[in-house]
């Protein structure tokens, strides 16, 4: 059995977008998701990349959202990342707001608006299949799994390289957010991919419906929305 990594966590920076957005780029090559959504991922590599980067980067933007980097100890690199974003008005989604809207965020959040009309004018990532997107931006349009939750962290992305999977990352990664919630009180909730669901059903994670909509053939019967609760948690309503 393969040692567990000795991994550091830390938040994110902006300046180590562009090392996440190839770690989330190399993760999900292989992703039924990837082969339906970006057919033409191995010729236009770059699109894919750059809209992976895009990616991070608007969620990052977001005073709601938290963002952490898995470095391992030895080599000191990036070798994984999460990123969480925080639901409701109560006093711990407040306080988190009020931390992290900085000067350099405000500053940030315009730059961000503008480069995001800029390419989404300017940049077509030509790895997608325009038809296959329009047929996934209804599907995020009309599944609406969350709205009954009024606070809550979400799981928008967990990234672990592929040389360094099943030795903890993803786990340790995790637990960060799942700390946090419980000190918080709230749920934590996310839409897993087929490899995520072992992970998150080990972590106390249920399942709440698997996925709606069934694309193609790139989904099979893993994966689907999950929901963590805190010990003694008591639904707002
Ligand atoms: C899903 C993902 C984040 C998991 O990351 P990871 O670092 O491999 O996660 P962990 O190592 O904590 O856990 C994975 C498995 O390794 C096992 N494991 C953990 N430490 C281990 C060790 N030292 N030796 C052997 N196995 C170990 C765990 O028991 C777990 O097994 P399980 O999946 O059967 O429960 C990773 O596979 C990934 O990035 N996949 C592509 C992107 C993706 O699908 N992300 C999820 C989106 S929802």
């Amino acid at each position: 059995m393969p040692r567990p990594m000795d991994i550091t966590i830390r938040r994110a920076q902006l300046s180590d977008i562009s090392a996440m957005a190839s770690l989330g780029a190399t993760a999900h090559l292989h992703s039924g998701l990837t082969k339906f959504l970006s057919p033409y991922v191995f010729t236009f590599v770059g699109d894919y990349l750059y809209s992976c980067e895009r990616r991070i980067r608007r969620r990052m933007a977001s005073a709601r959202n938290v963002t952490f980097l898995a470095i391992d100890s030895a080599s000191g690199n990036p070798i994984g990342y999460a990123q969480f974003l925080r639901f409701g008005c109560d006093p711990a989604a407040q306080e988190l707001i009020t931390q992290q809207s900085t000067w350099a965020l405000r500053v940030l959040q315009p730059i961000v608006t503008i480069r995001e009309f800029w390419d989404s004018w300017m940049f077509k990532d030509r790895s997608v299949d325009p038809v296959a997107a329009k047929e996934w931006e209804k599907i995020l349009e009309e599944d609406d799994y969350w709205s009954e939750y009024k606070r809550m962290w979400y799981v928008q992305s967990l990234v672990v390289s592929p040389g360094h999977q099943k030795r903890g990352v993803g786990s340790r990664l995790m637990r960060v957010v799942l700390e946090r919630a419980e000190v918080e009180g709230v749920v934590v909730g996310l839409e897993a991919s087929p490899e995520g669901e072992a992970l998150y059903r080990r972590l106390g994670f249920v399942l709440l419906q698997r996925f709606k909509n069934k694309l193609g053939d790139w989904e099979n019967e893993q994966g689907g929305v999950f929901l963590w609760e805190p010990p003694g948690y008591i639904r707002d309503n």
